[in-house]
């Protein structure tokens, strides 16, 4: 039976929300009343076909890439399932970083990969490792994807190193898709998308994680123009046109980037300052420290995280994300950028569930 559904989609659209919700991985929503924007810019209708050109151009700014690299998509979901459909066919050889955002896992699947792991490992810190990559690839690898910044720990992986598995992939003749919708949530020396680093490189982003824009759905592929070309005629076959007034509001957000950007890394930052000094209390719970991010994976060190989190949520109204999601079944993730009063709350009660844990 082919795979279509994913089990994380349905948690987070149904289970995540109580109210202090840690099961986030995104930022505060951008509110549209602080976006300069009046009635008079926005239209019902519009010059898209392949491209709305003044969004195009906007994307292709942002990133520092020609407009014809740029493939504009629905989010960095319709991103991922768009650029996959495009670069294997059924029953190719994928081979997919573990533990990752299992969205990547589900659309591999149910686009009919080959899926081959390699790992991540947590005794490393969860960085990202040629020599793993090295260990799993054949001569009929056709993709190599993985998360950069890393879902679901936040951990960087160096230019360096993606150039190390760029080499593997182009030995071989494959691609590397690398979603990067975190990676703007690197607020000090933010590394430039990986297309740059070489041809065998396709990104995927979008402004909704580290920019609170999600409605807006503002995402986009970075390709090499014939790829590019090839993923706007697939693209005929999923979502053809997109909705026009979204694409007027993404290039005003695109224009007040910066601004946006910044209102969302007061709250990450202050949130991470609460995270350390929460870690630092506890020998119950470990992860390693990233300097950036909106997401941490935190291991359990004693009891099963299940009853940990039933708990946390009938006794103290507080959700996090089982580790069972990104087969870590004695993890938890939790999420940074919201509102800090209700992350600092959240970790209280944490604590609370903690403290009175079975030792
Ligand atoms: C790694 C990763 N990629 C993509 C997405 C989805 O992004 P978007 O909301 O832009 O579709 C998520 C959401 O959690 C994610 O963690």
């Amino acid at each position: 039976m082919r795979h279509r559904h994913s089990d994380y989609m349905l948690w987070a659209k149904t289970q995540s929300r109580v109210k202090f919700n840690l099961a986030t991985s995104g930022v505060a929503s951008f509110p549209l009343r602080e976006l300069p924007v009046t009635i008079e810019q926005l239209e019902i209708n519009g010059d898209s076909t392949y491209g709305y050109a003044p969004l195009q151009q906007a994307i292709a700014k942002k990133c520092g890439v020609d407009p014809d690299c740029v493939v504009a998509a629905a989010g960095t979901s319709m991103a991922n399932h768009l650029a996959m459909a495009a670069l294997f066919d059924p029953g190719d050889e994928v081979l997919l970083e573990q533990p990752t955002y299992e969205l990547l896992t589900s659309t591999l699947l149910y686009l009919g990969a080959k899926v081959k792991r390699f790992s991540r490992s947590e005794e490393s810190g969860y960085t990202l490792e040629p020599a793993e990559v090295r260990r799993a690839i054949t001569s009929k690898t056709k993709l190599i994807v993985l998360t950069n910044l890393h879902n679901p720990s936040s951990v960087l992986a160096s230019d360096a190193t993606l150039r190390g598995v760029g080499e593997l992939a182009r030995s071989v003749g494959a691609h590397v898709l690398v979603d990067e919708v975190y990676l703007d949530a690197v607020y000090v020396d933010t590394p430039k998308p990986s297309i740059h680093l070489g041809p065998e490189f396709i990104v995927t982003s979008s402004l909704t994680k580290v920019y609170g824009l999600s409605g807006l759905r503002c995402g986009w592929i970075l390709a090499q123009p014939d790829l590019a070309r090839a993923m706007w005629r697939l693209n005929d076959l999923f979502a053809s046109i997109p909705a026009h007034p979204a694409e007027l509001l993404s290039v005003i957000a695109l224009e007040n980037l910066d601004q946006i950007r910044q209102r969302a890394r007061r709250i990450v930052e202050a949130d991470r300052v609460l995270l350390g000094e929460f870690l630092a209390r506890h020998q119950f719970v470990s992860t390693p420290r990233t300097g950036f991010g909106t997401t941490a994976i935190l291991r359990l060190l004693n009891g099963e995280v299940e009853d940990f989190r039933a708990r946390l949520r009938t006794e103290q109204e507080t959700s996090v994300v089982p580790g069972r999601f990104f087969e870590l079944p004695n993890h938890f993730r939790i999420g940074m950028g919201v509102d800090t009063e209700m992350f600092r709350e959240g970790l209280r009660r944490i604590t609370k569930v903690l403290d009175t844990a079975p030792k």
